[in-house]
């Protein structure tokens, strides 16, 4: 393993134990969700939201906070609201009515367990709760607002919601004709890219980063966006449950528009590497600091889980 690449895993280790210590708290009776939230919907909560997963989201906002000079500490609310949307779409992206998915974060996924009605309402629960943290926990109240603003935005009908919805009408298509390539990198990067995007551009205004430097954490949050979404549609022909945690070979099944089954394996690879170079270029400026950012951008090409 290359030096940045040990550092790398070394700082998302520990950043990883501090969201999950946070995620922890801002679920308990007494530091988060009060008293009042019944218990089963609280467990249906904490059963997706602490279950593991890699943490990606959260660990690039420290870490693009980290970057343009911030203090993370002050970026881990934004970070757990990001962790919290993600889970959130996750437990209705594998509802019935959705993806149908038994497996997710190496255990039945949600609606599995709690029902469907509860795994609906558990996601909901998680997207409000995530706009609590920032709204109460983020300083200066100017810039929780603006945090409140990216996430809405990469959360709603022009981002995560409107790309699932664009994922399911894409199903029901048969013809893949000349725009289609074109069609799924819109789908791919309102559905995951902005969350991912979001990630980068929170760290940058908690660290109260200037215009120019937005503009740099956005265009690489565009890029492993994208190229998140499309390792996971590789992953979704070449990996294993073991690794993955959730089950494999479901897209095909469900007539999913992917890479893969648009212009094959070696053509979606190439594509997301030339993101991520993209991506470094965009960082290369930035020389040392911005090292740890280039070294994860690597990891999403590399990844198998
Ligand atoms: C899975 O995201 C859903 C996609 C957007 C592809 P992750 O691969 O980040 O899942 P976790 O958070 O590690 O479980
Ligand atoms: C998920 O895309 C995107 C979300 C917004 C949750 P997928 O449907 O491909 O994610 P997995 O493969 O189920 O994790
Ligand atoms: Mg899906
Ligand atoms: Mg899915
Ligand atoms: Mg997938």
């Amino acid at each position: 393993m290359s030096d940045s690449a040990e550092s790398l895993q070394a700082s998302w280790s520990a950043w990883k134990t501090q969201v999950e210590a946070a995620l922890a708290k801002s679920l308990s009776e007494e530091n988060g969700l009060g008293g009042e939230c019944p218990q089963r919907l609280r467990e249906a909560m904490a059963y997706s939201l602490l279950a593991g997963g890699k943490r990606l989201r959260p660990v690039l906002v420290l870490m693009a906070c980290e970057a343009c000079g911030g203090d993370s500490e002050a970026a881990l609310p934004a970070a757990c609201a990001l962790e919290m949307i993600h889970t959130y779409s996750l437990i209705h992206d594998d509802l019935p009515a959705m993806d149908d998915d038994d497996y997710r974060r190496g255990r039945l996924t949600n609606h599995k367990v709690f029902g469907e009605a509860m795994a609906i309402l558990a996601g909901d629960a998680l997207l409000t709760l995530a706009f609590e943290v920032v709204a109460r926990d983020v300083r200066p109240a100017a810039v929780a607002a603006a945090c409140c603003a990216d996430l809405a935005f990469a959360a709603g009908g022009c981002g995560m919601v409107g790309g699932q919805v664009a994922d399911l009408e894409a199903e029901s298509q048969s013809s893949r004709d000349k725009d289609s390539l074109t069609h799924l990198q819109s789908i791919h990067r309102r559905k995951t890219g902005r969350l991912i995007r979001s990630a980068l551009t929170l760290g940058g205004r908690i660290a109260q980063a200037d215009v120019a430097t937005l503009g740099t954490l956005d265009h690489y949050g565009t890029c492993i966006g994208l190229a998140f979404q499309i390792a996971d549609d590789v992953l979704d022909v070449t990996g294993t449950q073991d690794k993955l945690g959730k089950g494999v070979g479901k897209d095909a099944g469900h007539g999913k528009l992917t890479y893969p089954g648009l212009i094959d394996l070696e053509r979606s690879r190439q594509m997301a590497r030339d993101l991520i170079d993209e991506a470094c270029l965009a960082i290369a400026p930035w020389g040392e600091r911005g090292r740890r950012l280039e070294a994860l951008a690597h990891f999403v090409l590399e990844r198998d889980h």
